[in-house]
C-alpha cells in the first residue's frame, strides 16, 4: 500500500518557523515508527501573493482536494495589509476551508499540569482543563451575501451577512453530539438567540438534532457573551462547546489563554467522510504568522506540532501516535523546557523555537 499523503502549506511569518520543527517530527516518525508519508510541501497566504499574484494558486488548491491531509502553519502580516482584499493571504486559507467544505472546526483546549501555573487564570480554575470548542467553519457571517463595501448617500456602508442553513447548522451538531460522546458527553450550545434570527434557528436546529439522535447527550445552550465571560470564570463546566463561524474564532482565542499560551492551540477542521470512510482535513495552529515576533526564533512550535498529532488521529487512524506525540510534548513541559511565551520575565532563560524542537524529539526518543 502506498504511504498517505500530506500536503504542507508552512504559509507566512512564524509559519515556516514552527513548521520546520513539525517536519523533523514527521521524519521522526518516519525513521522510527514505520510511519512514511507521502510529504509534498506548496505556497499559501502572502507567501503564494509574493510568486503567483494569488494567495492561493489553482494547482494548490487541486492538490489539496487530493490528498489525505493537508498541514497548514499560518497565514497574514503586515506587508500584505494594503493588498485588495480578494488577494489577501487570508482569502487563501478562507478559499482553502470553503472548497474543501471542512465545515467542523475542533478547537481543543487542554491545560497541561507543568503549565497550570502559568496561565492568567488561578491554578486551580485551570488545572485539569479539557475543553474542546466544535467552530462551524464554512458559513456564517464569514461567506453569507450580500457582502462588501458600498456606496449610499454620501457615505460608505460596510456589509457583512449572518446566514445559516438548517443543514449547515445540522451536520456540525452532529459532529458535535459525536465528539461529546467519546468525552464527556456535555454540549453547550453558544449563539445570540436572544437578539439574531439565524440564533434563533442555530438553537432550534441543535434541539431538533438533539431530540432526534442524540437524547443521550447532555445539551445546554448559553448566548455566546454570557459564554466568553464563563470561560475565564469557570471553564471546566464545558466539555464541548458548539458555536458558529465567527463566534467561534473568538471563544477560541479567549480559550487559548486558559491554557498558557495561544502558541499552544492546535485544531482541527473535517469534513465530511469521503468514500474511503476519512473526512477531508486541514489541521492547523490556532495561532496566526505573529508579525511581533517572526524571525526571532521566538515561536513556540507546540500548537503545530499537536496539529500534527491531531491528524494522525483524525486522519491516519493512528491514536496510540498520536498520544505518544501529546506526553512527548508533556514531558517537556514537565521538564520545564519553555519558550518566551510559556514564561515571564523573571523565569529563566527561554529555549527557542528549535531547541523546543530538540527537546520534543529527544521525549519521543525516550518513549521508545
Ligand atoms: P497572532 O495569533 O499572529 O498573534 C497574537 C499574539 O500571540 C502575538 O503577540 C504573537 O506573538 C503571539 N503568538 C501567536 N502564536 C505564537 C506562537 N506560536 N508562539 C509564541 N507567541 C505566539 O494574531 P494577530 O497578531 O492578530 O495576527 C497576525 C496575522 O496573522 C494577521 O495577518 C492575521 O490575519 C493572521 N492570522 C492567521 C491565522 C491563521 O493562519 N490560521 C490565525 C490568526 C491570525
Ligand atoms: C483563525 C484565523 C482565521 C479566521 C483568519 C486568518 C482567516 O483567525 O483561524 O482563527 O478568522 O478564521
Ligand atoms: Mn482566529
Amino acid at each position: 500500500m502506498s504511504n498517505p499523503s500530506l500536503l504542507i502549506l508552512p504559509g507566512d511569518g512564524i509559519g515556516p518557523e514552527v513548521m520546520a520543527q513539525v517536519k523533523r517530527i514527521i521524519d521522526w516518525f518516519g525513521a522510527n515508527r514505520d510511519l512514511g508519508f507521502d510529504v509534498s510541501e506548496d505556497l499559501v497566504g502572502g507567501a503564494a501573493y509574493d510568486k503567483h499574484g494569488t494567495p492561493l494558486h489553482d494547482d494548490t488548491m487541486a492538490k489539496a482536494l487530493e490528498v489525505d491531509a493537508v498541514l497548514l502553519g499560518a497565514v497574514g502580516g503586515p506587508k500584505y495589509d494594503d493588498l485588495d482584499f480578494s488577494v489577501k493571504p487570508e482569502r487563501g486559507l478562507l478559499r482553502l476551508r470553503k472548497e474543501m467544505d471542512l465545515f467542523s472546526n475542533l478547537r481543543p483546549a487542554q491545560c497541561f499540569d507543568a503549565l497550570a501555573d502559568f496561565s492568567s487564570l488561578k491554578k486551580d480554575i485551570v488545572a485539569g482543563l479539557d475543553i474542546m470548542i466544535v467552530r462551524e467553519l464554512t458559513s456564517g457571517v464569514y461567506f453569507g451575501e450580500p457582502r462588501g463595501i458600498i456606496e449610499e448617500g454620501n457615505e460608505r456602508v460596510g456589509i457583512n451577512t449572518q446566514r445559516y442553513t438548517e443543514s449547515e447548522i445540522a451536520r456540525v451538531a452532529r459532529s458535535a453530539f459525536e465528539l461529546a460522546r467519546r468525552r464527556g458527553n456535555k454540549v453547550c450550545s453558544m449563539e445570540k438567540a436572544n437578539v439574531m434570527e439565524s440564533g434563533i434557528l442555530w438553537r432550534d436546529v441543535v434541539m431538533e438534532i438533539h431530540q432526534a439522535e442524540y437524547a443521550d447527550v447532555e445539551l445546554s445552550h448559553m448566548y455566546a457573551d454570557n459564554g466568553a465571560m464563563q470561560l475565564v470564570r469557570a471553564p471546566k463546566q464545558f466539555d464541548v462547546i458548539l458555536t458558529d463561524n465567527l463566534f467561534g474564532d473568538i471563544l477560541s482565542d479567549c480559550a487559548a489563554m486558559l491554557t498558557g499560551s495561544l502558541g499552544m492551540l492546535p485544531s482541527a477542521s473535517l469534513g465530511a467522510p469521503a468514500a474511503n470512510g476519512r473526512p477531508k482535513a486541514l489541521y492547523e495552529p490556532v495561532h496566526g504568522s505573529a508579525p511581533d515576533i517572526t524571525g526571532q526564533g521566538k515561536a513556540n512550535p507546540i500548537a503545530c506540532t499537536l496539529s500534527f498529532a491531531m491528524a494522525l488521529r483524525y486522519s491516519f487512524d493512528q491514536g496510540d501516535e498520536a498520544t505518544r506525540l501529546e506526553q512527548a510534548v508533556e514531558k517537556v513541559l514537565a521538564d520545564g523546557v519553555r519558550t518566551a511565551d510559556l514564561m515571564g520575565p523573571e523565569d529563566g532563560t527561554p529555549v527557542s523555537t528549535t531547541g523546543m524542537g530538540d527537546a520534543i524529539l529527544a521525549a519521543l526518543d525516550a518513549s521508545l
